[in-house]
């Protein structure tokens, strides 16, 4: 019998050659003979764009290779896949527009472009009716788009909750489990690489919010983008908000969810007390983990490194050889075409639990003063205790699940009260159900 197979060679240009695209690079160079073996398809990268084309550089590729035109490299008939891997949105927009009406699948890392500017790239795909394959876009290695896109397809997903943000997750790691301030955390983060030294996009959360709209939108079949994202940063995390989750069995997450809530989606980022039993508390450093949940399946955690050039270029690889199949060896792409148009549910009509702190005068009827406060918004108490007395009083509640409008109505009522010396802290609670 014959064993043969036929292999195909399927030429990259690759727009980037960074931390992500030198890793690609040595992958294939070291993985190409098996990956061969394996799928039948030959990655070759051809061309790469770059900014600095006499940089010196540890991809193993020839310096011919390299340009500073990334639309010779988009445009080079010797060119069968477009890998973008510059980030930003523009130029990479525009050259992978190009890219596809020249009839080129792509591939990219790019979560800002997908989450911001996507819509006219997949308009863009589905005109050509061609693959925009992007799974190093939301948690760097960890395989979860192409879960969510194929075997789970047949399930009704309800939720997806995740650590989508290595650098927060290192950061609230250190202040929970060293007492670190969020200052010192931030900078023993920025020494040992795990932060930029430009944070924002981190610590604001607008990394994670970039994820969890692509999250969103390929789990509800649907699009949701940045701006549909409710969004909550840890720089406000105090130690005392670390101190008073690990004393009622929590720990602080910055965590990103989405929600099929009646029919419409919602997506928030922020942080929250997750019980220090369940699967994501024991997410630590800088790893990533997305809980999913879904009528069949039930409950799913994906697991592992969210960020780093040799994780991130295994789902980039993955993704080549996808596309690569196809353009070898035919057959219909699984291109994120958006088959629903879910109406985006607003932060104020989400619901959720609390926690909150309050600074509180000792005095008989202050809890009564501060119930009728809850009440009067519609929101009710699950627990409720007082830790010190005279002038450290504070009351601790825990409440049942509430609109997110409804608390904010609470706590601003509750910081009118004169009996209420201040708001010590206030956390969202999930993961109890
Ligand atoms: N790093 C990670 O861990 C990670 C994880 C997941 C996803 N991603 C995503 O992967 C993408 C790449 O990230 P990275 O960390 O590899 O970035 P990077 O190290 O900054 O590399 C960017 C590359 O793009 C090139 N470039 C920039 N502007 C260009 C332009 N106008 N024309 C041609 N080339 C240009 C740069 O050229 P020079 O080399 O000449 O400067 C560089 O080679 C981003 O979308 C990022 O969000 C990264």
């Amino acid at each position: 019998m014959d064993h043969s197979v036929t292999t195909a060679e399927v030429r990259v240009g690759m727009l980037g050659c960074g931390t992500v695209g030198s890793a690609v690079a040595r992958m294939l160079d070291e993985r190409g003979d098996d990956i061969e073996r394996g799928t039948g398809v030959r990655l070759r990268i051809t061309r790469v764009a770059v900014r600095d084309a006499s940089a010196s550089r540890t991809a193993p590729l020839p310096p011919d290779a390299y340009t500073t035109d990334p639309w010779s490299v988009v445009r080079d008939p010797a060119v069968d896949v477009v890998l973008e891997l510059i980030g930003g949105i523009d130029p990479a927009e525009e050259l992978l527009i190009g890219a596809l009406r020249a009839g080129k699948p792509v591939v990219t890392a790019n979560k800002e472009l997908l989450a911001n500017a996507g819509t006219g790239l997949f308009a863009a795909a589905d005109a050509a009716g061609l693959d925009v394959r992007f799974e190093a876009a939301v948690a760097g290695g960890i395989p979860l788009i192409a879960p969510l896109k194929g075997s789970l397809v047949g399930d009704r997903l309800t939720r997806v909750l995740g650590i989508v943000n290595g650098t927060t997750n290192y950061i609230l790691t250190k202040m929970t489990e060293q007492g670190s301030t969020f200052d010192d955390a931030l900078a023993d983060a920025q020494r040992l690489g795990y932060a930029e030294a430009d944070p924002t996009a981190d610590v604001d959360g607008s990394d994670a919010a970039a994820k969890c709209a692509i999250l969103a939108s390929v789990a509800f079949h649907t699009r949701v983008v940045s701006g549909d994202v409710f969004r909550e940063g840890i720089a406000g995390v105090t130690p005392q908000d670390i101190a008073d989750a690990s004393r009622l069995g929590y720990v602080v997450k910055l965590l990103a969810i989405a929600e099929l809530q009646d029919g419409e989606v919602a997506a928030r980022v922020h942080p929250a007390m997750i019980p220090s039993s369940h699967a994501l508390a024991s997410v630590r450093d800088a790893f990533n983990a997305v809980f999913v949940e879904g009528a069949g399946i039930g409950q799913l955690m994906f697991y592992g490194r969210g960020a780093g050039g040799d994780p991130t270029a295994s789902s980039v690889v993955g993704d080549l050889v996808a596309v690569a199949g196809t353009v070898a060896f035919g057959g219909r792409p699984v291109g994120w075409t958006p088959l629903l148009d879910r109406p985006i549910r607003s932060m104020d009509h989400s619901t959720g639990q609390y926690y909150l702190n309050l600074h509180v005068e000792d005095r008989p009827g202050v809890l009564a003063e501060i119930a009728e406060a809850f009440g009067r918004n519609d929101v009710s108490i699950e627990r409720v205790w007082q830790e010190g007395f005279g002038e450290e009083a504070t009351l601790v509640f825990i409440t049942h699940r509430a609109r997110e409008g409804s608390f904010q109505g609470a706590i601003a009522e509750l910081r009118r009260l004169p009996s209420v010396r201040a708001v010590v802290s206030m956390l969202r609670v999930e993961g109890e159900e």
